[in-house]
């Protein structure tokens, strides 16, 4: 079985590569292929990731290169985690919103819709090349914005499916709250990428007991502190918001929170420094313990699980991924993306109902982000400050002419050599 993960010279890649090692039971990898036009991370990401290997006693063969198209040919998966203008982009997309009182993030609001258009056409052109290389292979998207690039993925025909951490990092920490086995913790996870919530939290699978009231009685302080809200708000909505969510509910004080401290995308780069010397040390052999402290964690053992189910290997039945709607919310359009949990196996991902059906409190947050993520997609595809202006003014975070044109304004001068059309 061979894989290629683009944006293999990330320093994220150790992460992927620990859980590839140790569930090579599940995910049987005999090459895998690290594909970034960055030759001096591959040189530091590619010998680490073998070490990684040969400590864990995993026979794979872990290989190079700058050439996507040898990379990908014959691969059965490939995965998604490049980011376009690295963290010098990201960390553009978080300050300029600021200035018009916006939230300035690397995937909610107008940061994000920046990191859509300058990341849509790459992996577009990424994965009509895995296609011509190998139509059966399948494509995981991890690279954000992910609701976004998999609905222009799936779009355009590609076989794809979105992936993201948050609900696999929520599944390890109920579990452990609540004092079991994290299989068993079946998470009624509802709405868009970065936009959901744990609606229930269910013992054993889909039709198990609801387990959400018990964790809010004994844990709830605890998971509130954790996404910076309030204890009351998790109560008054009965259901456990994702940290993203903290963007609404809470905006105007994280704007105030973000004006006064270093970007995000200053603190990943000075990590990545500090990895990128760790890696360098031939006597690393496993992942370092500063990778926990960076957001992904738990993201190699939900890439591995949903790699295996969609080649057939193994994984879980039921998984959260990044699918079309086709009608599992009613109230959105067939096509859009919605990050919910769904059947997965080698046909594919097939959404599970959502029942009950939701109330309209985040029904209509989630139509309104919907159709910014629509208007989004169409900006990224056919460029043009008019669709770039529509997408920030549907956006529900932004809403008024006179922001979403002096956002315009700032979106297209930070992203010119990024833009065909700019
Ligand atoms: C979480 C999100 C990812 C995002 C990451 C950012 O894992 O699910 O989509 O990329 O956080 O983490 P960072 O360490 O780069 O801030
Ligand atoms: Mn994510």
């Amino acid at each position: 079985m061979k894989l290629a993960v683009v944006g293999g010279g990330s320093t994220y890649t150790p992460e992927l590569v620990d859980g590839f090692a140790r569930l090579r039971e599940v995910l049987p990898v005999e090459e895998l292929v690290l594909v970034d036009p960055a030759a001096d991370r591959l040189d530091l990401v590619g010998p680490l990731a073998r070490r990684i290997f040969a400590k864990q006693g995993h026979s794979g063969r872990v290989t190079t290169t700058a050439d996507l198209d040898a990379a990908v040919d014959g691969a059965d998966a490939v995965l998604l985690q490049l980011r376009v203008g690295g963290q010098a982009a990201r960390e553009q997309d978080e300050t300029w919103p600021l200035e018009c009182g916006c939230v300035g993030q690397e995937t909610t609001g107008a940061g994000g819709l920046a990191k859509a258009l300058r990341t849509v056409p790459v992996v577009l052109d990424i994965a009509e090349r895995v296609r011509r290389a190998n139509p059966q292979a399948w494509i995981i998207d991890f690279t954000n914005p992910v609701g976004i690039v998999t609905r222009a993925l799936l779009q355009a025909g590609h076989k794809a499916v979105g992936l993201c951490n948050v609900a696999i990092g929520f599944q390890r920490r109920f579990a452990a709250s609540l004092g079991v086995d994290p299989a068993q913790i079946h998470l009624n996870h509802v709405g868009l990428n970065h936009l959901t919530w744990e609606n229930g939290v269910r013992l054993g699978g889909p039709e198990g007991p609801d387990l959400l009231p018990r964790l809010l009685a004994e844990s709830g302080d605890e998971i509130a502190g954790s996404l910076r809200l309030p204890r009351a708000a998790l109560d008054r909505l009965g259901v456990i918001p994702s940290y993203y969510l903290r963007y609404f509910y809470a905006h105007d004080e994280v704007v105030r929170e973000l004006s006064d401290k270093p970007s995000r995308a200053a603190e990943v780069a000075a990590m990545e420094r500090e990895l990128l010397d760790l890696y360098a040390d031939p006597a690393l052999d496993e992942k370092p313990e500063l990778l926990a402290r960076r957001g992904g964690a738990f993201y190699s053992e939900a890439a591995v699980d949903l790699t295996a189910s969609l080649i057939g290997t193994g994984g879980s039945p039921y998984q959260v991924v990044n699918v079309r709607n086709d009608g599992t919310l009613p109230f959105l359009s067939d096509d859009a993306v919605i990050e919910v949990q769904a059947r997965v196996d080698a046909d594919g991902a097939v959404p599970l109902p959502v029942v009950p059906e939701l109330d309209p409190l985040q029904r209509g947050l989630i139509a309104g982000v919907s159709a910014y993520e629509e208007l989004a997609l169409e900006a990224a595809l056919r460029g043009g400050r008019d669709r770039v202006f529509k997408a920030l003014l549907a956006h529900p975070l932004i809403g008024q002419y006179a922001q979403a044109d002096a956002l315009t304004d700032r979106l297209v001068a930070h992203n010119r050599e990024h833009l065909a059309w700019a």
